[in-house]
């Protein structure tokens, strides 16, 4: 038996995948579409793991899935294929409809018509685990305490309204058809292979290149930072051990301002790779105009996976962080490959209003 990974060529899933085998040595089949978020790159250490199949493709292919389900005998699915980015889908929110949406509910349908097949030993084994955010439960003020999963939903951009759809989904079709399902609700990772279109890596990015580092509004933004592994960690454990048809929050404990992570990325760059005139990189801050719709506070309320299932962060802030500049400065020709054509595009049409 195999597991079915979607997504597994983007900034979490590759994580995923690549911690997979440093824990089991079960089959994954790694089902991607390859947009402009997808790196093959990320994978290259899998390059001879004959237990790592990649697969070119869509979650809204029926046909593709359905296939790929009965050839390997999946007998679970993560699924973190999506479009992600918060700023892409205010600009065009068609790709988080079709993929967030369409795709969720085709990927569900296969799984369905799978699942119903299956003999009722291996029903009850099976598990869909859906990676979501903490973004469907919409702002906090200051004073509010962090999101917990009865939270009401409230979405403030296309790409976390897309999300809420599937989440509702998701629980839709284990309430209705009894499908064994999970689902976890994250804050903001940051580490390895993160795309540079996202606020760390990309005022790392643009730090080392002289370039300004774009802080929106007021910068007094709160989000709660997650090393990528520790929610890598959580996945794994929520798929293990989690009750079928809840949700799980994953955080970090660990809320900070925008202004102050750009702080803590400008110190920890002068000490690492300090700027040739002696100058501090936060001398590149740049306040430009604000998100619309841009939520004030996340903070999320993890005791739940915490006391059913044992899971706790193993990364803090500082020493995720130091991790993730140092991965950056060692690996400048894994973001120089991104940073060209589609990606230069993107960043003229987003900085340049
Ligand atoms: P990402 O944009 O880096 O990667 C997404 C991956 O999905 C890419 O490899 C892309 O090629 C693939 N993909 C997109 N559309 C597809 C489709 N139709 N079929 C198959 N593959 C497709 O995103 P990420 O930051 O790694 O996020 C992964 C998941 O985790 C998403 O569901 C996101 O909503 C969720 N999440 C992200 C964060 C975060 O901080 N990045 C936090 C909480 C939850
Ligand atoms: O909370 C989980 C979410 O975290 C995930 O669901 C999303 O997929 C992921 O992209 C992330 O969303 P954010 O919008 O919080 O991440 P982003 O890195 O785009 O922005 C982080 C904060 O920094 C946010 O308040 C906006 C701000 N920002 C971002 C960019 C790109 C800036 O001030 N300047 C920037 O140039």
């Amino acid at each position: 038996m195999s597991i079915l990974i979607t997504g597994g060529a983007g900034f979490i899933g590759s994580n995923f995948v690549l911690d997979w085998f440093t824990q089991h040595d079960e089959p994954v089949i790694n089902l991607d579409k390859l947009t402009y978020a997808g790196n093959l790159q990320n994978l290259v250490a899998l390059q001879d793991n004959s237990n790592h199949l990649f697969v070119k493709g869509d979650i809204s292919d029926y046909d593709l899935i359905l296939d790929l389900l009965n050839k390997h005998q999946i007998r679970a699915i993560v699924n973190f294929a999506a479009e992600s980015h918060v700023d892409r889908s205010i600009h065009g929110p068609e790709d988080f409809i079709q993929t967030n949406i369409v795709g969720s509910f085709r990927l569900l349908e296969a799984t369905r018509n799978y699942w119903n097949d299956l003999s009722k030993t291996d029903q009850e084994a099976f598990r869909f685990l859906h990676v979501s955010t903490d973004e469907v439960y919409g702002s906090l003020s200051d004073t509010d305490p962090a999101f917990s999963e009865t939270n009401r939903y409230e979405p403030s951009s296309p790409y976390s309204a897309s999300k809420a759809a599937s989440d509702h989904l998701v629980r839709a079709y284990h309430l209705t058809y009894n499908l064994p399902m999970l689902t976890t609700n994250c804050s903001n990772n940051y580490g390895p292979y993160h795309f540079p279109e996202k606020l760390i890596p990309l005022v790392i990015h643009n730090a080392l290149n002289g370039k300004p580092l774009p802080i929106y509004g007021d910068g007094q933004q709160i989000r709660d930072w997650l090393y990528v592994k520790d929610h890598c960690s959580g996945i794994r454990r929520v798929l293990e051990a989690g009750r079928i048809g809840e949700t799980y929050n994953i955080g970090g404990w660990n809320e900070m301002s925008n202004l102050d992570v750009v702080n803590t990325l400008c110190s920890i760059l002068d000490e690492e790779s300090p700027r040739s005139d002696g100058k501090s990189y936060s001398e590149q801050i740049t306040f430009v105009t604000d998100r619309p719709g841009h939520d004030r506070r996340y903070a999320i309320d993890a005791r739940k996976l915490e006391q059913e299932l044992g899971w706790r962060p193993v990364e803090t802030f500082d020493t995720g962080i130091r991790k993730t500049v140092r991965w950056y400065l060692d690996n400048q020709d894994w973001v120089n490959n991104i940073t060209s054509g589609a990606y230069l595009e993107w960043v003229d049409k987003q900085y340049s209003e």
